[in-house]
């Protein structure tokens, strides 16, 4: 059974504690309902991926109250400007650079050096997002493959229990999701259609904004295949049960056992030739230090990354998934 609560002030008080808790509240937005946690707190946002049993992690849209608050977490340039002058609050996602020292966790970005960012125009998640004080990374409420959320029964049908409290605001208006609009590149690119149309955006702009899949006939046409995914330059070596000499480690479990061939154990390498993803074994975990620990690693200057084996269960599937891309460099 879900917690599906009329959206008030008492009740968005409790999101808030929910949200600040490290929970998922189902959030209302004018577009489909989102299903949100702290975008700062890794943990949080890998419940989000167990959740909608996503089997791998995409990046996911982090919802601020304004263009100020975007402006902390991404660096913002003159289209964005506009854009944001013109169409937020509003159904429209930019992606821009990661600020250095953006403190949303690596795992809500998959790892990506740029950043989705929203100023949702409803007054609920308006008023959740000032009561909890931190971005809410949220992608629509519903379990991987199903159609998107519009009503809060929707919410409750898709993900069950799995949402610690649903805000009940009616449908949403618009009912189709956010456009996605990239301009963290040389033009502005549509990657995925929405409310806010191409048209709009170029006259908004003053440049030509083309979708996505006009630019290269022979390219791709689903949004997500046109994403780039973070690859270490480093090779991955996958279900490692000891180590060869120059190997960095990255380890999942008790790594107590773990041997270098020929010249001792794991434990003595030095320290930033060693991450341990959960010590305790806890997939939540080892899903936020994912792409930090990937990343740190990569700068070890090892001869490879031995990953030890972490179980296909639950979130596994998610990390083996994103460890077995990095390991084939597509
Ligand atoms: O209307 C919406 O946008 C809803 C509501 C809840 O705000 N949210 C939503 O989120 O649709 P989600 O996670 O289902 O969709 C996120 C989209 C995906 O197509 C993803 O690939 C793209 O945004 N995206 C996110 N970060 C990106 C990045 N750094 N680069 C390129 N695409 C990105
Ligand atoms: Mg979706």
């Amino acid at each position: 059974m879900s917690n599906i609560k009329t959206a008030n002030n008492e009740s968005i008080a409790e999101a808030a504690k929910v949200i600040q808790a490290g929970g998922l509240v189902g959030l209302p937005t004018e577009t489909v309902y989102g299903l949100a946690a702290n975008a700062l707190d890794g943990k949080a946002v890998a419940r989000i991926f167990e959740a909608k049993g996503r089997p791998s992690f995409n990046p996911l849209i982090i919802h601020v109250p304004d263009a100020q608050s975007a402006g902390e977490l991404v660096e913002r340039n003159a289209w964005a400007e506009a854009a944001a002058e013109s169409f937020w609050p509003g159904p429209l996602t930019l992606i821009l650079p990661r600020r250095a020292g953006c403190a949303v966790s690596d795992l809500a970005g998959a790892g990506l050096p740029t950043l989705a960012v929203r100023v949702p125009d409803h007054k609920v998640a308006q008023a959740l997002l000032k009561a909890c004080g931190v971005p809410l990374a949220a992608p629509s409420a519903n379990v991987s493959g199903s159609l998107s959320p519009t009503t809060p029964l929707h919410v409750a049908e898709s993900l069950g229990d799995q949402v610690d409290l649903i805000l009940a605001a009616g449908p949403c208006k618009i009912g189709l999701e956010s456009t996605v609009l990239d301009l963290s590149g040389e033009a502005p690119v549509v990657l995925r259609p929405g409310g806010v149309t191409a048209e709009e955006l170029s006259e908004a702009l003053g440049v030509e904004v083309a979708y996505a899949h006009s630019i290269d006939e022979t390219a791709p046409k689903s949004p997500g295949m046109l994403l780039k995914h973070y690859a270490p330059q480093t090779p991955l070596r996958l279900d490692a049960i000891d180590l060869n000499p120059g190997e960095a480690l990255l380890a999942f479990g008790s790594e107590r056992f773990m041997g270098v061939k020929g010249a001792g154990a794991a434990k003595d390498l030095p320290a930033e030739m060693r991450r341990n993803l959960s010590e305790t074994g806890d997939l939540y975990e080892a899903a936020a230090n994912l792409f930090a620990m990937i990343k740190e690693l990569d700068q070890a200057g090892a001869a490879a990354i031995a990953v030890m084996n972490i179980p296909q269960t639950g979130l596994g599937v998610a990390i083996n998934d994103r460890l077995q891309r990095a390991a084939e460099k597509d």
